[in-house]
């Protein structure tokens, strides 16, 4: 992998011994992944995933073949509708790869129904009125109330700006035979992919949930899927520790946990991984927190919270341990002006790159989070493009059902989610509730 684990400033807050202490419970739970034998494994359709869509490029075709003819409409707005698994991991890549400041030429991707705010929907459906919008509808069960709901609404529209040619611009990714999206797929003729019963919400971002959409956005899909192929080969045929990333990642969290860290920060000094964090919270937040166990998983973006929270983290109750995502070549660069004055107290910065900068501040950050007794761990990627960003994401979804079988959890399930829904299935009188 490109992307690189860093040890160094874990050094004052875990021993060797208690990397030797849990090394046999980590290969343990590599076992239960790889073995299916660990709880939920009918649902690990996604371990493979990876290397079976660059053996059998079948999908990877058709989505091609979709973009050609969605390409034909020449849309200026994909309108993805999903949310949890169903929408992070499109709009994680999405906002890792896209300029700032939206430029012309590649259609602008919006969300709908990730949830329930009637002022958000009625301005999207205003913007869409005067947009050339293609619609994908995601959901894996087919039944989810708030993309249901945005869904009818955003179809309705559709209907009424295209008539019978609506259908042409409506996808939906869905289950092979059951839910309300699949059966709605059958009787307007919308073109649908699959999701894999073996492939739960949050790890399907490698399925067509995530690659359908982010290639209508002119992404590269194949390098997303080779980046993470490289990420599946090294994690699955290494079972030595110190050498196979996500189980050290596993591992450090672990031990963190059992030293009374309860809260991983994921940190970068990037903000166009926020959203990276979002889905990563996601994943590790419903995977883990269950059976009154797991790490609360939290983020922030530096330095811009150090502004903010970096107070708490210095300083506050010692409950953090942080996990920076760091990006060796950003995108752009910028040069501080040369000047040679020093009426702004810059003269000291002329001349040096904004990148050196925010890298100094980055090492700054992580020796003073140390000094406050914030165990620093990092991830350093290369670069942020299609490649990595697959390598990354293989490798949180990894580490993530290692580290859940860790704790004793399933990673699978998401029993939790049911409460609130239930209730308020009653308090809308839905029907049997
Ligand atoms: O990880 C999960 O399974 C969930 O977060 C789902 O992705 C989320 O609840 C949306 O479900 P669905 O895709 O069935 O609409």
């Amino acid at each position: 992998m490109k992307t690189k684990p860093d040890v160094n400033l874990l050094k004052n807050f875990i021993s060797e011994q208690d990397i030797s202490q849990t090394e046999p419970f980590v290969v343990q739970a590599l076992r239960k992944l790889l073995d299916k034998s660990g709880a939920g494994s009918e649902f690990t359709g996604w371990v493979n995933l990876p290397s079976d869509l660059l053996k059998n490029k079948t999908l990877l075709s058709q989505i091609i073949q979709v973009q050609k003819r969605v390409e034909k409409i020449n849309p200026d707005t994909i309108v993805v509708i999903g949310i949890g698994g169903s929408y992070l991991g499109t709009k994680a890549i999405y906002d890792a790869l896209s300029p700032v400041f939206p430029n012309a030429g590649k259609p602008q991707l919006v969300f709908a129904g990730h949830q329930l705010d009637s002022s958000y929907h009625k301005q999207l459906i205003d913007f869409l009125r005067n947009r050339n919008p293609v619609v994908i509808a995601i959901s894996k069960s087919g039944t989810t109330t708030e993309p249901a709901i945005a869904f009818r609404i955003i179809r309705a529209l559709m209907e009424e700006k295209y008539g019978e040619n609506a259908s042409s611009r409506i996808i939906a990714v869905t289950d092979a035979q059951k839910g309300a999206l699949r059966s709605l797929a059958k009787n307007k003729g919308y073109e649908s992919f699959i999701i894999p019963d073996d492939i739960g919400g949050r790890f399907s971002v490698l399925s067509p949930v995530g690659l359908l959409p982010i290639a209508l956005c002119g992404f590269s899909i194949e390098q997303l899927i080779k980046g993470a192929a490289v990420a599946e080969k090294e994690l699955t045929q290494n079972s030595i520790l110190q050498t196979n990333a996500a189980m050290l990642y596993a591992a450090i969290r672990n031990i963190l946990h059992k030293k009374g860290k309860t809260v991983e920060l994921l940190v970068t000094f990037h903000p166009q991984l926020t959203t990276l964090s979002e889905w990563w919270k996601q994943l590790f937040g419903e995977s883990e927190g269950k059976n009154s166990k797991g790490i609360f998983p939290a983020s922030l973006v530096y330095s811009t919270d150090l502004h903010s929270l970096g107070q708490f983290v210095q300083d506050g109750l010692r409950i953090f341990f942080e996990t920076f995502i760091s990006v060796g070549k950003p995108l752009f660069d910028v040069t501080i002006p040369v000047l040679g004055s020093d009426d702004d107290g810059l003269l000291y910065l002329e001349g040096k790159n904004m990148s050196y900068v925010n890298q100094k501040a980055c090492e700054a950050t992580q020796l003073a989070h140390v000094d406050g007794n914030v165990p620093v761990f990092s991830l350093n990627m290369d670069e942020i493009n299609e490649f990595s960003l697959g390598e990354l994401l293989y490798f949180f979804e990894f580490s993530c059902a290692l580290s859940a079988y860790l704790l004793g959890v399933n990673p699978f399930d998401q029993p939790g989610v049911e409460a609130y829904k239930q209730n308020m299935y009653r308090l809308l009188g839905k029907p049997g509730f």
